[in-house]
């Protein structure tokens, strides 16, 4: 096959730590140009599919960055990313090598300042995702794994590359340890945030205290980035990660993290929360249509 992994991945590390270079500048001088007024902070952003949907012009600019270096290095891999989408482009995997992403996951807390934000890539081929690149920039924190290799952090805390997950042993004795994240997303209608109310509530409610099927997990999180939240559960921080309505991009390449980490994806039913309390194997791995889908994602370390 044309297709060396190992060499593309190395490519891909490169270039996501060139692109959190492109984020943080673009940081720099959004926040220098608000200082003078040459910006009104969140005015100027784009509204995407309404208020809690924003893009920036720095999205834009890294997302550019990303796939002219990608089209100049690999002519014949294709380029999935969210602002080319949100332009008009097809979504659809292929065959072909794929490069899917996301030029700044957590665009809200870049526009705030909240440091919660990573280039998001990943790679798939004939369709699979199997090169998973996630690099935050203001943490200085790269994730990285490639199928059959392992999950990897480097970060201020780890210089070393260290391999994940980094806290054992696992699985917890039950959900009264974990840590829990969760994401309220941009899809703000009723039944979808009532969806989410009720699933919340079973984990950190107390069935002691009336709540029906309450779990009281130790916390509950939101991080604000789908791509890092993967890549927690990967690293053991975090124990699991709800969110309905994510994009391909913004989970391709956590997914072969948290699964290289021995962590495992579902596309979420009604006894999804069963099956993480009976710590059941059925959960299974991300299949092409848990990518495409935007249905519910749960994910755990295992
Ligand atoms: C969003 C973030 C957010 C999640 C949304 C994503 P974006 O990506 O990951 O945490 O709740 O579902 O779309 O818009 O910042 O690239």
């Amino acid at each position: 096959s044309d297709f060396d992994a190992a060499s593309v991945q190395s490519f891909a590390i490169d270039l996501a730590k060139r692109a959190g270079k492109v984020i943080l500048d673009g940081s720099s001088k959004r926040f220098a140009d608000q200082a003078t007024g040459q910006q009104s902070s969140a005015a100027d952003d784009l509204i995407k599919k309404n208020t809690a949907d924003l893009v920036t012009e720095v999205d834009q600019a890294t997302e550019e960055f990303v796939k002219a270096e990608i089209k100049r290095q690999y002519p014949s891999h294709k380029f999935i990313g969210e602002e080319s989408w949100a332009a008009g482009q097809q979504n659809q995997l292929e065959d072909a090598p794929s490069w899917i992403v996301d030029p700044i996951d957590g665009t809200t807390n870049f526009v705030t300042g909240f440091p919660f934000v990573a280039i998001s890539i990943g790679i798939t081929y004939k369709s699979k995702a199997v090169i998973g690149v996630v690099y935050a920039p203001f943490l200085d924190t790269l994730f990285y794994a490639r199928e059959g290799g392992g999950a990897f952090v480097e970060s201020p805390q780890h210089r070393q590359a260290r391999k994940l997950p980094l806290n054992q042993p696992l699985p917890l004795p039950s959900l009264k340890q974990a840590v829990v994240a969760v994401e309220w997303g941009s899809d703000r209608k009723l039944s979808t945030i009532d969806k989410k109310t009720k699933f919340f509530a079973s984990l950190c409610g107390d069935a002691d205290q009336g709540v029906e099927g309450g779990q009281m997990v130790r916390g509950v999180r939101s991080i604000g980035s789908a791509a890092l939240s993967c890549c927690f559960v990967a690293e053991g921080s975090l124990d699991l990660w709800h969110e309905i309505g994510c994009w391909i991009w913004d989970v391709c390449a956590g997914i072969v993290i948290l699964q290289e980490a021995g962590g495992l994806v579902v596309g979420a039913k009604q006894d999804t929360l069963d099956k993480i309390k009976a710590n059941s194997k059925e959960l299974g791995t991300a299949t092409p249509e848990i990518l495409q889908g935007r249905k519910y994602l749960v994910v755990r370390n295992t």
